[in-house]
């Protein structure tokens, strides 16, 4: 096992974990319990798959809620380029003031790198967070049944695909559990939970207590369909939007003006692309089209699979419908 030790992974003094069983949400109150001796303060441990855009912000948001994480990147250079992004992010989290400069570093002291998703036995949570192609993720699934310890959550960050894919490929269907991030993970609060039909009861409350007391986020619970909740709704926004300027209607600033300061939306829906990633967001319109045949909104446009073929991504790349 390659692994890549960035910092000393002491847990310092103050880190606690915020998590509380006393909290007034526990799932002994909804009727439901933990998994057999599992609870959320005892997820002291996350292995994070993958380090792009989602993977390195879930990374973020782990360590700095003061759990150690282990993530796993396909090469050296990418486990490099996860940390230098994990990096960059917490110190600009400094230079806002958002984060001091020893907390930076006791964050960035949990965090490791590995090229074998063997690193990942001894975990207490897996999030996979690869790139949205199902045979990859597939493949993801198989490996973690067989490697982790049997009892964890191996949950997927997925936009799009169905958990009873994943879950069937794991092993262990029971304990495999959509745990949807949104980007910016740091500052995005919603936590989108999808258990696929065969996800127990516990696991989804290990989950969701987790992600609210541990994590600080809001947790939805989806049906298992492609696309969630989320992007059921927005990939067809997102889509028009592109129709919308590709037929020449109205200029791109024009179209993200008017649904910024219209609908007092974060940005509008092309820079919203960008900030998604036009690869990422086309691989989950492919997703939806192919799960619902023959509806229109799930068709890609044109001009995003064109823009996708040359190399323009998104602020990932540098351009896209935007350039910055
Ligand atoms: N990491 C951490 N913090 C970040 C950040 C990042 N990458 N980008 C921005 N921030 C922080 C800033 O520091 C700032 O914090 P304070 O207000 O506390 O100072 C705050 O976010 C606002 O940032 P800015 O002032 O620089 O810029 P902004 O006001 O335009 O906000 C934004 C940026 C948060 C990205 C905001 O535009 C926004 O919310 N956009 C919509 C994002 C969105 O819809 N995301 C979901 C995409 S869909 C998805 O992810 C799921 C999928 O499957 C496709």
């Amino acid at each position: 096992m390659r692994s890549t030790r960035i910092r000393c992974c002491s847990r310092p003094a103050g880190s606690a974990n915020p998590f509380s069983l006393a909290t007034p949400s526990t799932p002994a109150s909804q009727g439901f319990s933990y998994p057999d001796g599992v609870r959320p303060a005892d997820i002291r441990h996350v292995g994070v798959v993958g380090s792009g855009l989602m993977g390195s912000g879930i990374v973020e948001v782990c360590a700095r809620a003061g759990l150690r994480v282990t993530f796993v990147e396909g090469s050296e250079e990418l486990v490099a380029t996860g940390l230098g992004r994990i990096e960059g992010s917490i110190g600009n989290a400094v230079e806002r003031g958002k984060l001091d400069a020893a907390a930076a570093q006791d964050a960035l002291g949990r965090i490791d790198g590995s090229t074998e998703l063997q690193a990942l036995a001894d975990v207490d949570l897996v999030i996979e967070a690869a790139t949205e192609d199902r045979a990859a993720k597939a493949a993801i699934f198989d490996t973690l049944g067989r490697v982790t310890r049997s009892e964890i959550v191996l949950a997927s960050n997925t936009s799009s695909i169905p958990i009873g894919e994943l879950a069937a490929a794991s092993g262990r269907p029971g304990n495999v559990i959509g745990m949807h991030f949104f980007n910016p993970p740091p500052v995005m609060t919603l936590l989108e939970l999808t258990p696929s039909d065969a996800t127990t009861e516990e696991t989804f409350a290990l989950v969701r207590d987790f992600g609210t007391h541990v994590l600080g986020k809001t947790c939805v619970r989806s049906g298992d369909q492609a696309g969630f909740i989320v992007n059921r709704l927005l990939i067809p926004y997102l889509f028009d939007a592109i129709r919308l300027y590709e037929s020449g209607f109205a200029s791109r600033e024009d179209i993200d003006t008017a649904m910024h300061l219209g609908l007092a939306h974060p940005m509008g829906p092309l820079t919203l692309s960008d900030l998604i990633g036009l690869d990422t967001l086309l691989a989950i319109g492919d997703v939806l089209r192919d799960a619902f045949p023959g509806d229109p909104r799930y068709e890609a446009p044109a001009l995003l699979r064109d823009l996708v073929a040359r190399g323009r991504l998104g602020q990932k790349t540098g351009g896209g419908f935007t350039d910055g």
